[in-house]
């Protein structure tokens, strides 16, 4: 029996990546006492009572077995109608559509249903934590493609162009963005959709935080001209619908490689769970309302945050959407790990060091402002002293 794990068992391809950075970060916050956490990346809000209600109600009807592989049918029928209401993009819900254990599951399938070992899948950094790591988990080799605060962190399309090699296949979108809250334009998007149209790239868009934009009217990837059959559409429940520990996602795109995702999908998860299914069926119908509060909230939260950091000196963007900012913290002369960490020693807020999401992350940091207005006060002024101490 083996009594201790060694690393002589271990894969590879394992060992050659490391634990999340935001996860040390918190290991570290979460054994200090009095901690304004601007770190986690997940709504302040309790779901939705009339979503939870719809779990309950599933349990008590019994409904306490698998569903369908690819999702409940009635689920998929409106997450259907969702994307083409919200979105006004076409998916069948027989074939193109799976239901995920949250966007991650979906992020993971779906590269592992393109990629063939050695080939190149290009990642925008800064980027959420998880993209260069699954990459490298389904064998593929993830080539970052940087962006910058002068441009608002807006990929460029001669960037995509420069970074292409005979072996790229898949180009990873995010918009909005993790951790820099950029929106990509419908004019942005038709100029990337330029390049992938000539070089024939296949995109993963990852819509999670669609819902949460504020300045002007979001485009989804696959709605820009020619893009649809080209993309793999992530989304889920856990940001817009503060449904993070349902564990509830979704991938829609064209049927030959949903198709091929739901066949990982049978043989590694059979389903998602089948409460969580019903809830996010209740979200779709009756919970759009809540989310135009929550995102109400988040608005303000988000002038409040770029005011005080402005008063501050600390220049940044204004995020489109998500719930972050990712001000530059260059003038400080620390990097942004050292910034963080006294920050959290000294003042006791935490925020994630923008190092964590990529190279280009690095002379920032990334602040969620989805926590109370009381407690972003406080952090504002606790960051506030900080700095004069410097
Ligand atoms: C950009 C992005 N994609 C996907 C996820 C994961 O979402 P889920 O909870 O649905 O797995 C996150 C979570 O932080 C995210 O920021």
């Amino acid at each position: 029996m083996i009594t201790e794990p060694t690393s002589k068992y271990l894969s590879n391809t394992v060992q050659s990546i490391q634990p999340s950075g935001i996860r040390r970060f918190f290991d570290l916050a979460s054994s200090m006492e009095n901690v304004i956490s601007l770190g986690v990346g997940e709504p302040d809000f309790v779901t939705p009572w009339n979503v939870i209600e719809a779990s309950y109600h599933s349990l008590e009807q019994g409904y306490t077995a698998y569903t369908a592989n690819a999702g409940l049918f009635e689920l998929r029928k409106e997450i259907s109608r969702y994307m083409k209401r919200r979105f006004g993009v076409s998916y069948s819900a027989e074939e193109e559509i799976v239901v995920t254990v949250g966007a991650s599951q979906a992020i993971d399938i779906a590269l592992r249903a393109v990629i063939n070992p050695g080939e190149e899948v290009i990642v925008v950094e800064p980027s959420f934590v998880s993209y260069a790591p699954t990459v490298t988990l389904a064998g593929g080799v993830p080539v970052p493609v940087n962006t910058y605060s002068e441009d608002d962190f807006k990929l460029q399309p001669e960037q995509i162009e420069a970074a292409i090699t005979d072996k790229t296949k898949v180009l990873m979108l995010c918009s909005p963005n993790n951790p820099t809250g950029t929106v990509l334009s419908k004019g942005d998007l038709e100029r990337i959709a330029e390049v992938v149209e000539k070089h024939d790239l296949l995109v993963i868009s990852d819509e999670i935080y669609a819902e949460l934009t504020y300045d002007e009217p979001y485009t989804s990837f696959p709605a820009v001209k020619n893009m649809r059959d080209r993309t793999i559409l992530i989304s889920g429940f856990s940001k817009a619908f503060a449904m993070t520990g349902w564990r509830l996602g979704f991938a829609c795109g064209p049927k030959p490689i949903l198709q091929a995702m739901l066949k990982i999908h049978q043989y590694t998860m059979m389903c998602a769970p089948t409460m969580a299914q019903h809830a996010a069926l209740e979200a779709l119908v009756n919970g759009q309302k809540d989310v135009v509060k929550m995102k109400e909230s988040y608005r303000q939260r988000r002038s409040l945050v770029i005011h005080a950091l402005e008063e501050m000196g600390l220049s940044c963007h204004v995020p489109g959407g998500a719930f972050y900012v990712f001000p530059s913290i260059e003038k400080t002369g620390l990097s942004s790990e050292e910034f963080a960490e006294q920050l959290l020693m000294k003042e006791q807020v935490a925020v994630v060091p923008g190092s964590v999401f990529g190279e280009s992350g690095e002379g920032h940091v990334r602040c969620s402002y989805a926590t109370s207005v009381q407690k972003l006060e406080e952090a504002m002024r606790r960051i506030d002293r900080f700095l004069q101490t410097l």
